[in-house]
């Protein structure tokens, strides 16, 4: 079976980005020259989903406006014969992408944000996208993760090793080794501290999930924060299904802080293929 379908949740309020976040989502906040949430977006497309699902809220009008036609910006484009500018334009949204916006009344979790998204989803398996997240892989995370879905047909969560301080930041997993990237997950705890946590593997901002997930979300307590939280909800489905943690080959940038989002910023500038260059040899000449 296909996965389609993706949510994106970017209800959030980004209070880790305050001021840049005051009047702007945090998802609308560039690494080099495009928005973060273009990444999980084009991210998503590369693994093949074509509905793109955003769990939004208020003051998130400008993901919607990116992800629609700009009609004045296109017409004055193609009348100055600015054609490879349209074109970028343009390639936010592929014609067989639809975007799909559903209403996070009030913040009360990560799983709650995907449990409103449950009737747009159905009775089919799907991706969850977390934009602060930003995966560097190739292939794209998501795209790996879909071929071990190909083979395994469980829900498949992204995983990397974390430093022990940090286990607080992350949901944890534990499980059985099936080989070196895959796990047969036998539990997940949110946030746990250190001395609590059952191995050192946190989970990224890329699951893919069966739709078994919902009815436990929806039947979990509140949970890390008096939040219903997916991981309750993943703790639950691995009670009746198998999940596997995935080691995706990649890199991930936490752009939820302030020092995530430069060092994504200082390497993909690096990596840019017209700016990158240039701007290696500005860092080079810079002194510290
Ligand atoms: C969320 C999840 C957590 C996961 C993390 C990945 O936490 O609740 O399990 O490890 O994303 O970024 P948040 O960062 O939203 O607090």
């Amino acid at each position: 079976m296909q996965i389609t379908k993706a949510i994106f949740p970017v209800a959030g309020l980004g209070t880790r980005f305050l001021p840049a976040t005051k009047a702007q989502p945090k998802e609308m906040l560039p690494v080099v020259d495009k928005p973060l949430i273009q990444y999980a977006v084009e991210e998503a497309y590369a693994a093949g989903v074509r509905e793109m699902i955003f769990v939004t809220g208020r003051h998130k009008r400008p993901i919607e406006d990116h992800f629609d036609m700009s009609f004045e910006l296109e017409v004055a484009l193609e009348q100055a014969g600015k054609q490879e500018l349209l074109d970028v334009v343009r390639s936010v949204k592929p014609d067989d992408m639809e975007c799909i916006y559903v209403r996070q009344a009030q913040a009360l979790g990560l799983g709650h944000a995907v449990l409103c998204a449950q009737r747009l989803i159905g009775n089919e398996p799907f991706a969850v996208l977390l934009a602060d997240d930003l995966m560097v892989g190739r292939p794209p995370v998501l795209k790996q993760m879909v071929e071990q879905f190909a083979e395994w047909r469980a829900s498949i969560l992204a995983v990397q090793e974390v430093p022990p301080e940090h286990t607080r930041r992350y949901g944890i997993v534990a499980g059985t080794q099936v080989n070196e990237q895959l796990m047969d997950v036998s539990r997940i705890v949110e946030k746990p501290a250190p001395e609590a946590a059952p191995s050192r593997l946190g989970v990224a901002g890329r699951y893919l999930l069966t739709p078994g997930v919902f009815h436990e979300i929806a039947n979990q307590p509140r949970g890390v924060g008096g939040e219903i939280q997916l991981t309750d909800g993943i703790a639950g489905l691995l009670r009746r299904e198998k999940v596997f943690a995935y080691r995706y080959d990649g890199k991930r940038y936490d752009c939820g802080s302030k020092e995530g989002f430069l060092q994504a910023n200082v390497e993909l500038a690096l990596a840019h293929p017209e700016l990158g260059p240039g701007f290696r040899d500005y860092l080079r000449a810079l002194e510290f």
